[in-house]
């Protein structure tokens, strides 16, 4: 028997973790298990790649131009065909869509019975100045019966969610996801490549701390979302200001608020007439990021209804969001019905 002072930590990899929570259900096949494993995989190569960027000749821009109408980083397009690689021969998934692709992947020898949406690498705008950047995954039950996966399979509303989560590429790189078995942390160890369970049970603290928005932006905001903002910053007297932190990768900006307690929006704005709803895509990026702030006890809206509620109607619908701490998103919910006649 080890003396307590030299008992080992427990360490619980994320393949312990994802297996301990599976096997709570009978039916469970490991196929789900054996799906996140996967992705933890293509994390652990996107990462090992991305904090070597400045140095592999990975920086920069491709010729490309996507769907979103943005040039794609090379960095983008290898975290793409990564996560794209390592899913479409598994058996495990009828169709996978991308933020990168135009159009679903279906998958056609073997085709399983998940499906895969992701964000192969969010705050590409970052990428060349060393800024933390992520991975966003959903991952559905398809509905269609059988054969290669279809658009159908790939628009469900968040409230289908078989599972989400994100990689944060950071100062160390980190997978959160939830199965709805509350939203778990690890982080990547290097020297061993795995995964380690650093922060189980994550619930969103109380009482807030941080605003996220790029306020340079407000003159093309609703009168509800300005005053929204200003509420936040203490000026209509309502409530203690809280602090702006902003890096403009949503997943960095998501997960601060999700540890030390705060709010991200990124509202309609009226800049871009193409981008009416702002600027994230429901799919990918709000319905994942969603599911996750639900389960830390948070709560997320396009600032009239919950996320989770709005079924796609195409691939990469764009929508305002306002995620994190409850009853700030439930105040901007607020702020929007009282001053914005025109609904979002
Ligand atoms: P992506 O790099 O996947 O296109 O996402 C970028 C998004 C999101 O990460 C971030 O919150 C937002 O763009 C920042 O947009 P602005 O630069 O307009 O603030
Ligand atoms: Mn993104
Ligand atoms: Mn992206």
């Amino acid at each position: 028997m080890l003396p307590k002072s030299e008992d080992p930590i427990k360490i619980i990899t994320i393949e312990r973790h994802i297996l301990e929570e599976q096997l709570q259900f009978p039916d469970a096949t490991g196929v789900l298990t054996q799906l996140l494993y996967d992705i933890a995989l293509a994390g652990k190569v996107i990462s090992s790649r991305t904090s070597r960027a400045g140095l592999a000749e990975i920086l920069g821009r491709t010729e490309e131009v996507n769907i979103q109408g943005e040039v794609v980083q090379k960095l983008d397009r290898f975290a793409d065909l990564t996560i794209y690689r390592l899913n479409d021969h598994t058996g495990r998934l009828a169709v996978m869509a991308s933020e990168e692709n135009e159009h679903p992947m279906p998958i056609s020898n073997s085709p399983g019975k998940y499906v895969l949406l992701y964000d192969p690498l969010d705050g590409s705008s970052n990428i060349d100045y060393n800024i933390p950047i992520g991975t966003i995954f959903s991952i559905y039950r398809r509905r269609t019966e059988s054969g290669p996966g279809t658009l159908e399979d790939c628009l469900q509303p968040g409230r289908n969610l078989v599972a989400a989560g994100y990689i944060l590429y950071g100062s160390s790189t980190m997978l959160v996801y939830t199965t709805g078995q509350g939203v778990h942390g690890f982080t990547l160890d290097p020297s061993v490549g795995e995964f380690l369970l650093s922060h189980p049970n994550i619930r969103i603290p109380e009482p807030p701390v941080y605003f996220s928005v790029n306020l340079g932006y407000r003159m093309f905001w609703s009168e509800g979302v300005k005053r929204y903002t200003d509420h936040l910053q203490g000026l209509d007297g309502g409530m203690k200001a809280l602090s702006l932190r902003y890096v403009g990768s949503l997943v960095a900006d998501f997960h601060r608020n999700l540890l030390a307690g705060g709010v991200f929006y990124y509202p309609a704005d009226f800049k871009d007439p193409k981008k009416p709803q702002g600027k994230l895509r429901l799919a990918y990026e709000a319905a994942p990021l969603a599911f996750i702030a639900e389960q830390a006890n948070g709560y997320a809206s396009d600032g009239v209804r919950n996320i989770l509620d709005i079924t796609p109607t195409s691939l990469h619908q764009r929508t305002p969001l306002f995620i994190g701490t409850r009853s700030l998103v439930e105040k901007a919910e607020a702020f929007i019905r009282e001053y914005d006649s025109v609904r979002v």
